[in-house]
């Protein structure tokens, strides 16, 4: 039996790592490490909660002491480092908290992993979930790649960037087996209504305005969350050892397209005329610092692992808005903050 450690994993993408994790691995023991923060549900994983091969700790990683004790009372074999302050617009009113968690808390990560395996790392290994904005702002021609240098941008991509930089500086002064991958904006389930898709599918429900920042001539490159998942488990199981992955979904919208495709798709699943959810764009302040372009060239991943996407945009999409029609509750809970009821009767 492994134990392996997931960081994050009440949050948006890290659920879907537990979920895959702790049903593909029966083998594995998976803790599921998350502070439950403003992003962290645990309604998330309420389907895998019993299972006999998950523990949830409630705990945060910036807490030096608390993660010391962890990783000596369940010696972890592995480590999937997702837990982080992982919203831009948030990192650009409060960098601190980017700096304090997604740094600091990477570092303890890696000290305690470090200090638990000392110089006997066989068969041990770091998983880093980075983001592509670490690589900054595109043009209008070129992809991201391993070998682009870093440029971050907001706080956020430097709070990543950082991080990055720390857990390789551990590989080569300490020779701890990490791997690190780098992916594109995610979309699906379980998403908090603060980014893009998942608020403007709710506000459309809810008949606000749909707030396109500038001109909403910015490109993003958006991938299924599932898809990330499952390239998250092809690198852990098979990704060469201090190397890094690019997950991309070779799927370029500039936001305006996206938001109008997303608009038709919500008029259809509704009901409702045709240009009804489109009526609420609405163009207001840009984001201060905002990128430009992101675009991931994945090709690496597929070469040398076979990964490729599983859906098209259009599924994907289309699955997204289904489940957020088919869960309102989970989406009233999350605004109105009543998800926090949730695990304060099980773990408060
Ligand atoms: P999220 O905000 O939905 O979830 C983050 C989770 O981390 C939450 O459950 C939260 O409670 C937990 N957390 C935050 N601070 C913590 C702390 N100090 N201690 C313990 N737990 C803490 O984020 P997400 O979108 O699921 O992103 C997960 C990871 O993937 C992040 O590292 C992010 O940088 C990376 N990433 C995200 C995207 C994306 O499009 N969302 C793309 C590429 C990479
Ligand atoms: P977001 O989902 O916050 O992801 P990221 O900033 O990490 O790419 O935003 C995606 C794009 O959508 C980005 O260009 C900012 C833009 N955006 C809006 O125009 N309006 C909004 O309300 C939000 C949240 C984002």
């Amino acid at each position: 039996m492994k134990n392996i450690l997931i960081t994050g994993g009440a949050g948006f993408i890290g659920a879907h790592v537990v979920r895959l994790f702790v049903t593909n691995y029966p083998k594995y023991h998976i803790y599921n490490l998350d502070a439950l923060t403003y992003a962290g549900n645990l309604e998330n994983i309420a389907d895998i909660s019993d299972a006999p091969n998950y523990t949830f700790v409630k705990g945060n990683i910036k807490d030096i002491d608390f993660i010391n004790t962890l990783f000596q009372e369940h010696k972890f074999d592995g480590v999937i480092h997702l837990a982080a302050e992982s919203h831009v617009d948030r990192s650009i009113t409060n960098p601190n908290d980017f700096i304090e968690t997604n740094v600091l808390g990477t570092a303890n990560l890696l000290n305690a992993f470090r200090d638990l395996w000392k110089d006997n790392f066989e068969d041990k290994l770091f998983y880093h979930v980075s983001t592509d904005e670490v690589y900054g702002s595109l043009g209008k021609t070129g992809l991201f790649t391993e070998t682009t240098s870093y440029d971050p941008q907001s706080p956020y991509a430097a709070s990543k960037a950082a991080s990055d930089h720390v857990v390789r500086s551990f590989g080569n002064t300490y020779k701890l087996p990490f791997v690190i991958s780098n992916c594109s904006n995610n979309y699906g389930a379980n998403q908090f209504p603060e980014k893009l898709i998942p608020l403007f599918i709710h506000n459309i429900r809810t008949g606000k305005n749909l707030p396109v920042y500038g001109d909403g001539n910015y490109t993003r490159d958006w991938l299924f969350v599932e898809d990330h998942a499952k390239a998250i488990d092809l690198i852990f199981h098979k990704g060469k050892l201090a190397d890094t992955y690019n997950i991309g979904g070779f799927n370029e919208w500039t936001n305006l397209n996206l938001i109008k495709v997303l608009c038709e798709q919500m008029d259809i699943k509704l009901n409702q005329p045709e240009g009804t959810s489109a009526k609420l764009i609405t163009f207001v302040k840009d984001r201060a610092g905002h990128d430009k372009r992101y675009a991931i060239d994945a090709t690496k991943l597929n070469k040398e692992l076979g990964w490729k996407p599983s859906v098209t945009f259009e599924e994907g999409l289309s699955k997204t808005i289904d489940w957020y029609l088919k869960n309102e509750q989970w989406l009233n809970n999350v605004t109105s903050g009543a998800y926090k009821d949730y695990y304060k009767e099980m773990y408060e």
